[in-house]
């Protein structure tokens, strides 16, 4: 039933928030699949694009951990957010002050926020701005925190709760506060990882 109500909701919604982007100079590579509404706030001289057969879960009960919210895209001015191909997103925040680049095949697991930079720009103890960059076939894990100045490697998989302050090389698995490699993907895990996307 519920996987019927999310089907349904594609329907009605994908071409609503198309349209929607469009008219907000967001660019795409045909349809947007939202199920609900996402929030989107494209910032002056900013830069948003999608890539084939995104699609987003924006209500509380799409999601058996429980959506808290829809997905908030915001980007500052003169940001750049680049959104590759079949990317899946649950309720997640992605606020882009310089530039986040996110791959293809990509899940962003529930209620997951990557932001690039400290928001309270005029406060001193604020930091830098610093791109972020999640490659291919990475699998973020639910309610993790993916933080400025970031490379989340290739195939790699990202544990719940985790908070990334760091690089995290391609293929393993990397959890925890501060998120740290916990495993390595051996060969035919690669392999695998690499066929289940073509
Ligand atoms: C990361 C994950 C995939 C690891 O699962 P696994 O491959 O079966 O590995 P294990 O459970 O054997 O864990 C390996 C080690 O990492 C630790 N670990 C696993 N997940 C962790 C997490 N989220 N935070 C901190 N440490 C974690 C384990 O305690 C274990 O440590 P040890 O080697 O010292 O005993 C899994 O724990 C996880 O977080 N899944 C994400 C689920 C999710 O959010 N799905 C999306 C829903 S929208």
């Amino acid at each position: 039933m519920r996987l019927f109500l999310i089907k349904l909701l594609y329907v009605i919604c994908s071409p609503i928030t198309s349209l929607f982007m469009k008219v907000n100079g967001v660019k795409t590579k045909g349809i947007v699949f939202t199920s609900g509404f996402p929030y989107l706030f494209r910032g002056n001289g900013s830069e948003i694009s999608f890539g084939k057969k995104v699609r987003m879960l924006n209500l509380p009960w799409m999601n058996s951990i429980g959506l808290m919210h829809r997905c908030i895209i915001t980007t500052e001015k003169d940001a750049k957010l680049v959104i590759g191909d079949n990317v899946g997103m649950s309720g997640a925040s992605i606020w882009c002050f310089k530039k986040i680049t996110i791959g293809d095949n990509v899940r962003v697991g529930a209620n997951v926020t990557i932001i690039d930079g400290d928001a309270h720009q005029d406060d001193p103890r604020s930091g830098k701005n610093k791109p972020i960059v999640i490659e291919d076939n990475v699998w973020i894990g639910a309610n993790v925190t993916v933080l400025k100045g970031v490379t989340i490697g290739k195939n790699s998989l990202v544990g719940a709760g985790s908070v990334v302050t760091k690089d995290i090389p391609a293929n393993v698995v990397a959890a925890g506060n501060p998120c740290i490699v916990v495993k390595y993907f051996d060969e035919g895990k690669i392999k695998d990882i690499e066929q289940y996307f073509k």
